[in-house]
């Protein structure tokens, strides 16, 4: 079934259905209610039941899933639940994370089992849920309804913090993950994005750097609708022909350009799809 979005409203996501993983807190949570905002069904994933209840609750609507992106025996349970809650899956948005040790620490000092915990968390989850979800995204992109795959990232993968080297190295194999999976599945309709938030207040930020002065940091609904407006970029851009793209936009090019995902971008944020052949 080709799905038509509101043309006058090309950044809604009306009837487009997505899956947050991180839902229940700081961004993940804002952007649970920024894609329900646009008209998408949300379905999200955290560790904590009360917590996931209580979001479900504050967001009528949505889907919420408990579960545990670092045990690879949850992974096909999420997915299954994910595609058999909406129907479908157009949006994957792999937030959850772990900052390995805290607090922080060098390397040296890093136990190894923190070191895996981040590993497990921010690359081998979005790697396994994304591989489990890939049958679902791809017959979205080849019926029309274009499919997107964001990976949230840090400048952690690209800067080489003291003390972050277990975020860091995890995030750095993430953002290259997706850009490998951008040129890997750009004929399938697949389209990868590996973007950083920015620094943002948060219970992660706050476990991480303790001191750091709240009110110059940004607010995670700030970050979301900056996402929502990435995704929505991008779930055009991969609409596979220009009769596609016609239907979803009255004008896409001019729609891209403004809404190019780099146009807000520190560097690890550029979207990965611009180096797509
Ligand atoms: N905050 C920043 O300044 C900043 C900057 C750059 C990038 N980022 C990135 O932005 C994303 C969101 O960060 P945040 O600061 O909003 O984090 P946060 O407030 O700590 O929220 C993390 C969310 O992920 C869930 N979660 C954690 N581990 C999980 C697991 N193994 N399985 C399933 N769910 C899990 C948490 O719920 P449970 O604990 O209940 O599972 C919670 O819902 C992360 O990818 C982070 O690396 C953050």
């Amino acid at each position: 079934m080709t799905r038509h979005r509101d043309i006058d409203s090309p950044q809604h996501l009306d009837g487009v259905r997505a899956a947050v993983t991180g839902g229940t807190s700081g961004l993940g949570l804002a952007l649970v209610g920024e894609l329900q905002r646009r008209g998408a069904r949300v379905a999200f994933v955290a560790r904590t039941s009360g917590r996931v209840e209580a979001v479900a609750r504050a967001h009528p609507g949505t889907y919420g899933i408990v579960g545990d992106l670092a045990r690879k025996e949850d992974i096909h349970r999420i997915a299954l639940q994910i595609v058999g809650n909406l129907g479908g899956l157009e949006v994957l948005v792999n937030g959850a994370s772990s900052l390995g040790p805290t607090p922080l620490a060098l390397l040296g000092d890093t136990e190894c089992e923190d070191f895996e915990l981040a590993l497990a968390t921010n690359v081998l989850g979005p790697f396994r849920l994304t591989k489990a979800l890939l049958g679902s995204l791809t017959a979205s992109a080849r019926e029309g309804g274009g499919s997107v795959v964001l990976n949230i990232s840090s400048d952690a993968a690209v800067n080489a913090y003291p003390q972050w080297g277990a975020y860091g190295a995890s995030k750095a194999a993430l953002h290259h993950m997706s850009r490998i999976w951008n040129e890997e599945l750009a004929a399938e309709g697949v389209r990868f994005l590996s973007l950083d938030p920015g620094d943002m207040d948060t219970p992660m930020h706050a476990l991480a750097v303790p001191d750091a002065d709240r009110a110059t940091l940004k607010r995670p609904e700030i970050a979301a609708r900056e996402l929502g407006d990435a995704i929505a970029a991008a779930l055009l851009g991969s609409l596979r022909t220009p009769s596609m793209r016609r239907a979803a936009s009255p004008n896409p090019s001019a729609e891209a350009a403004r809404l190019a995902i780099g146009s807000q971008a520190s560097p690890v944020s550029t979207a990965v799809g611009e180096t797509r052949r």
